[in-house]
């Protein structure tokens, strides 16, 4: 474990053009979840998370493996039942990438931020499709 974590410390990862080391994945997911849990609206859906460390190295393995990298942890993940289940909506998508936005400026340069941010707007609309079409599914059912 400590000798796969030295490893992980010194690789990179390149997406969009653009180099990102894990550190700097680390970093920004380990301060974004720092803010969410203290954040005034989106602490209410992150009750559901018991143990924050593990949410935080969960969220960096994520977004490692989008931008390409190696799983390293056994982890499997169904963003778009979860999101729906914690009440995933417009507005809360708003405030998610604000706060992201703001973390990812904080922590890369320029390139890194430009390219993250396009990746999670990006990825927050899909989950805005897919959630709108659960509801709607389920709407049809009554
Ligand atoms: C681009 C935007 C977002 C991305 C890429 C994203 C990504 C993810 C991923 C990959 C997971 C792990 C899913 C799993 O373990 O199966 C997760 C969990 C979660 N997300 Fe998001 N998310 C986004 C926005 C939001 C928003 C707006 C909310 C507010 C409702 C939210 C609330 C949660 C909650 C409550 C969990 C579950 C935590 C737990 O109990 O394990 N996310 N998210």
């Amino acid at each position: 474990m400590k000798e796969r974590k030295e490893k992980l410390k010194d690789s990179s990862v390149t997406v969009l053009g653009v180099k990102f080391g894990h550190s700097d994945i680390h970093s920004v997911v380990d301060a974004f979840y720092k803010e969410v849990a203290g954040h005034i609206r989106l602490k209410v859906p992150f009750k559901s998370v018991q143990d924050w460390p593990e949410h935080i190295d969960r969220m960096t393995q994520f977004w490692w493996v989008s931008f390409g990298g190696k799983a390293y942890m056994f982890s499997q993940y169904s963003p778009v039942w979860k999101h729906y289940g914690a009440g995933f909506n417009q507005e809360y998508l708003d405030d998610w990438l604000k706060l992201f936005h703001k973390t990812l400026k904080e922590h890369l340069n320029i390139e890194q931020m430009m390219a993250w941010k396009k990746i999670s707007e990006r990825m927050g609309k899909n989950l805005l499709v897919s959630n709108e079409m659960i509801k709607a599914q389920k709407n049809e059912n009554f």
